[in-house]
Order: C-alpha cells, then sequence, then structure tokens
C-alpha cells in the first residue's frame, strides 16, 4: 500500500481537525493541527506580553522564537497528538476567543511562519501524514497526493465554534465569535507570506450541509483511489 501525504486547508472552524483526525485515525497515519502551533506561538507572545488587542511588539516575537520551541506529544486516551510549548501542554489553553483574536496577526510574520513549516515538513517528511490549515497544499506540501480545500458558509462555521467553546466553559457571544471568524478569514486571505488559497489541484467542499460521518467518508473514498 502506498503512503501518501494529505492537505486539509480552509477557513476557520470549518471541521477541518475533526475530519482530519478520523482520516489520520483509519489510515494508521499521523495527524498534525497546524494551527495549533500558531496558537502556541501567539499563547507565547501574550504570555510574555508581546502582544495583546492594543499592541504587538513584532520585533521582539521574532528575536524571542528561538526561545519558543513547539512540539507535539501523542496522547494515547485521546488518540491524538497534543501541542507543548517549551515542553509544556498548552492544548487547553491554545483554544480561547482571546488567542483567537490575535493568532492571524502572528501567523501573518513571514519569520513565524519559516519557523514553523520547517518543523511540518519535517514531521511529514515520511509521508503517511494528515495535516490541516491554510497552507498546507499550496506551500508545506505542494506535492500532496490529495488536497483537501474546506468551506462552509460564515454563519454555520461561527454556530460551530460557538458550541466548542461554550463547551469548554467559556463565557462568550455568537456575534463575538462570528466576528472572529470573518476577521480571522479575511487577515488569513489577505497577508503577504502564504496567504490563504485554494491550491489549483485541490478538491473544494463544501460542508454547510454534511454530516461529519458523510464528509469522512467521502475524504476517505477519495484517498483510497491514491492508495
Ligand atoms: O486552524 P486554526 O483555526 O486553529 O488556526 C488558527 C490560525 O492559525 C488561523 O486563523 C491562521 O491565522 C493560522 N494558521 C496559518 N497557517 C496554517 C494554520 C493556521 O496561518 N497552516
Amino acid at each position: 500500500m502506498k503512503q501518501i501525504t494529505i492537505a486539509i486547508d480552509g477557513f476557520s472552524s470549518t471541521g477541518k481537525s475533526t475530519i482530519a483526525k478520523l482520516i489520520a485515525k483509519s489510515l494508521g497515519y499521523i495527524y498534525v493541527d497546524s494551527g495549533a502551533m500558531y496558537r502556541a506561538i501567539t499563547f507565547f507572545a501574550m504570555k510574555n506580553g508581546l502582544i495583546s488587542t492594543e499592541h504587538f511588539n513584532r520585533e521582539t516575537l521574532i528575536s524571542e522564537l528561538p526561545n519558543a520551541k513547539v512540539s507535539f506529544t501523542f496522547n494515547d486516551a485521546l488518540g491524538f497528538a497534543e501541542v507543548y510549548l517549551n515542553n509544556e501542554n498548552i492544548e487547553k489553553d491554545i483554544r480561547t476567543l482571546e488567542v483567537s483574536n490575535l493568532v492571524s496577526i502572528v501567523a501573518a510574520v513571514p519569520e513565524v511562519r519559516a519557523q514553523l513549516v520547517k518543523i511540518q515538513k519535517a514531521i511529514g517528511k515520511h509521508k503517511a501524514v494528515v495535516m490541516d490549515g491554510r497552507d498546507i497544499g499550496t506551500v508545506v506540501f505542494p506535492d500532496a497526493e490529495l488536497k483537501i480545500f474546506m468551506t462552509a458558509s460564515a454563519e454555520t462555521r461561527a454556530l460551530r465554534r460557538y458550541n466548542e467553546l461554550k463547551n469548554n466553559g467559556e463565557n462568550i457571544t455568537f456575534e463575538a465569535v462570528f466576528e472572529n471568524v470573518q476577521k480571522r478569514d479575511h487577515l488569513d486571505s489577505t497577508r503577504e507570506d502564504s496567504p490563504l488559497i485554494q491550491a489549483e489541484d485541490a478538491i473544494a467542499i463544501d460542508n454547510s450541509n454534511a454530516t461529519i460521518e458523510e464528509q469522512y467518508q467521502n475524504i476517505l473514498k477519495l484517498a483510497n483511489t491514491i492508495i
């Protein structure tokens, strides 16, 4: 059986990671949440007082990047890898709306991207990987055998993220999440370095009206035609 690379890109909260995890499990591949890595650097910047809604000390973040070691460790109980910053598990800290509101600013910094893309390429060196993000099919793995570009209406995506954050105990409004989703999409799509765009050879999937099971089966079928 051939081992391939599967790149899943798309807008915020399209359910990319849910589907990517299922596909990876089914094929026995590694799953990598590249967004978690950008969130980890954002969390690092917040913790060190380098970014807030009022300011961004971009140059200091760039010079401090060697001190922000982002890694993954597989959690057997959960069945997927969790993200670590300097050997500390920060999986819970990075999923807040506060991080979501700042991450696209940090992700637009080319030095941040260069550091993380290097790690992503190294993880995927031997293929058998499913990675989700914004630039996986265009920049990280332009030769990926299967590229998916996921979309859904902004309302659908904001509602999914709102329910997720509520379940995590965050005290937020739907409007705040809706605004974040739209703002992030805009920043991610219009930045200069590695903007969110559909790769020419990616298959676009609008999942506004599809169940997780339907999407999972659909993508798995596509993967199996290549493997
Ligand atoms: O996937 P997730 O929503 O957790 O990603 C958080 C943010 O990280 C995105 O809005 C984007 O700014 C950034 N990101 C990126 N490139 C990737 C993955 C995520 O710029 N490959």
